[in-house]
């Protein structure tokens, strides 16, 4: 059976209807009914006082239309086929509200809670094939705190699109081929360092030394040249600089595997940008012959006539001494993509300064293909605000350096540690070590993503670890609070509930129509690519749950009550922990 809220959104892209009211109207501008279909209940969930979904697009249209709103929707009630599963009613200035019965919620409940069950729900009607770019470290460096958002936002993003039915190519495009490698070479030639000797810690040691070769680059000329030539050697794929260039690549994956491991990433490719570094001349001819691009000062460059700012800003894809650049390589990537990919959308994950970037990466990559007469897949910049430290500032150590994301993750670990053994003092260390792992790290994903990603927020331990609020220790601590109920009832979540009555009291009913809510959250994290969509309505289920439960006895005698009422703990639980699946977060059997 199919659920009112995603039958609305399969037939139009927008929450309140109103293309594809306007659509219908226009195109066939003969009779209400042909839309009726369209009809069916809706849009977005209302106001509990209200009803259960909201049909709030007559509004809008008929002040387009110079019609009575009033009118109008009851024409479309009076239009609307009967059904057993909602009653329908006329509200406000043209609001139509659906109320759905009894039967219905308990109906979908019994058909979708199962957590197998849930995915077909969630099922979008159109499927498409997309590449997320995440994560996208620079090798030779260290990841800090600031590339958790990428690798966090972007994983979610990506397994929700999974989840519902879309094809998800996860593609790490590191920054392996840039200026970064001119002065590390020079650093390590000139400290002769060998790179099968940096200490337990490499790519520390290589981050020191690449420190070490900037300061020597900014006070001598010579240094400075010396750390040019390098690059120019590696770029000409000089033998030497070749062999020290794959080390340092080699030893910087296996410190951002250690972290991805942690933190349950994979991705499908991780084609950096060396991997394209013979596919830019492509670009250039293709831009050149189609006159999209100029020489400006020995530089080639694209301008928008047709942008604000784009028109004199320039957009640089070579340098004037002949290098290519990140423009250059992520034209490149576009293209190869949609060669050898078929993407029909791409999704980059990078922080918000980067914004620039893509808007001209975007409109360049459009004129491009258009030229060339290809399809240009969708193409969306997710951007991402900074983390701040207490002082509303960029976070850093307290020495003022970058915080190490590793060091960050091992202290959340050791955080949430003292809290297991606290609740729990004489639990075996190897368990102690298992649940701080899922909590500690599942409080720094959900900080994360439980904020609109293009907000800064302050980071604090304190909130994180909460066992209230918006916060991962609550919800996992709900999902464990229900596998202790069926504990105590020695019953299973996965049982049939066959002889469930449908909801009745008003705890009951609120807790249904959330539990219904769960592919229209979904739609609404995707729809504009924002995975805390997700977390307010979970945090929303798991506060109904609660109070649900505060309000109404589990194990009662009434038999229908009773199997009701563990069907709602079983949904709930099953909501709560595919939802948190999706945003990178394991939970417990007990906490
Ligand atoms: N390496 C870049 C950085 O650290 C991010 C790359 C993002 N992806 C892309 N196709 N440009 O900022």
């Amino acid at each position: 059976m199919a659920n009112p809220c995603l039958q609305a959104y399969q037939m139009s892209t927008s929450f309140d209807l109103v293309p594809a009211l306007d659509n219908l109207l226009v195109q066939t501008a003969s009779t209400l009914d042909e839309f009726t279909d369209l009809f069916e209940p809706q849009t977005r969930s209302a106001d509990e006082r209200f009803g259960d979904f909201q049909a709030n697009g007559v509004l809008p249209f008929a002040k387009r239309m110079g019609k009575n709103p009033r009118e109008l929707a009851q024409k479309l009630i009076d239009a609307l086929p009967g059904s057993d599963n909602w009653t329908v009613e006329l509200a406000g200035p043209g609001f139509i509200n659906f109320t759905l019965s009894p039967e219905f919620l308990l109906k979908w409940i019994g058909e979708h809670g199962p957590a197998e069950n849930l995915k077909s729900a969630a099922q979008t009607a159109e499927h498409s094939k997309v590449v997320v770019d995440y994560s996208s470290p620079n090798t030779a460096k260290q990841m800090h705190v600031g590339h958790i958002r990428s690798t966090i936002i972007g994983e979610s993003i990506a397994r929700i699109l999974a989840f519902q039915g879309h094809e998800i190519i996860r593609d790490n495009h590191l920054g392996d081929w840039g200026t970064q490698f001119g002065i590390l070479l020079l650093a390590i030639k000139e400290e002769a360092v060998s790179l099968d000797n940096l200490g337990d810690d490499p790519i520390a040691r290589l981050e020191d030394l690449y420190r070490q070769g900037n300061a020597r680059i900014k006070e001598d000329e010579a240094a400075l040249a010396q750390a040019r030539q390098e690059l120019v050697k590696l770029q000409d794929g000089d033998p030497g600089n070749l062999q020290l260039w794959e080390k340092i690549r080699d030893i910087s994956m296996s410190s951002f595997l250690n972290i991805y491991e942690l933190l349950d990433v994979r991705f499908d490719h991780a084609l950096g940008e060396s991997f394209y570094r013979d596919k830019v001349d492509d670009v250039y001819h293709g831009l050149t012959r189609h006159h999209i691009c100029q020489e400006d000062d020995g530089a080639l460059v694209v301008f928008h006539p047709e942008h604000k700012r784009f028109a004199k800003q320039p957009f640089i894809i070579r340098k004037s001494d002949g290098a290519s650049n990140y423009a250059t390589t992520d034209l490149a990537t576009l293209s190869y993509r949609q060669k050898e990919w078929q993407a029909e959308q791409i999704i980059y994950v990078t922080d918000g300064r980067q914004r620039d970037h893509f808007e001209q990466l975007f409109l360049t990559a459009g004129k491009w293909f258009e030229a060339e007469e290809k399809t240009l897949p969708k193409l969306d910049h997710v951007w991402f605000g900074t983390i701040l430290g207490d002082d509303n500032k960029a976070i850093k150590t307290r020495d003022g350096k970058p915080v190490k994301l590793i060091d960050l993750l091992e202290e959340a670990i050791k955080r949430a540690a003292e809290m297991v053994r606290q609740k729990n003092a004489d639990l075996p260390q190897e368990e102690v070590k298992r649940r701080a792992e899922i909590i500690g790290l599942g409080a720094v994903k959900y900080a994360d993503l439980s904020q609109d990603r293009t907000l800064d927020y302050v980071f604090s331990w304190e909130k994180m670890l909460a066992m209230q609020g918006n916060t991962a220790p609550y919800l996992q601590y709900a999902v464990a609070r229900i596998h202790s109920i069926f504990r105590k009832m020695n019953r299973q979540p996965t049982d049939s509930f066959a002889n469930a009555r449908p909801p009745e009291s008003d705890p009951e009913r609120k807790l249904s129509r959330k539990l219904l809510f769960f592919p229209l959250a979904l739609k609404q994290a995707t729809r504009e690519l924002k995975p805390h969509f997700l977390c307010t309505y979970l945090y929303e289920l798991a506060t109904e749950f609660s109070s649900f439960y505060n309000q109404e006895k589990v194990m009662v005698d009434e038999e229908e009550a009773r199997e009701l009422r563990l069907l709602l703990c079983a949904s709930t639980q099953s909501v709560l922990l595919t939802g948190l699946g999706l945003l990178g977060i394991e939970t417990l059997e007990e906490m």
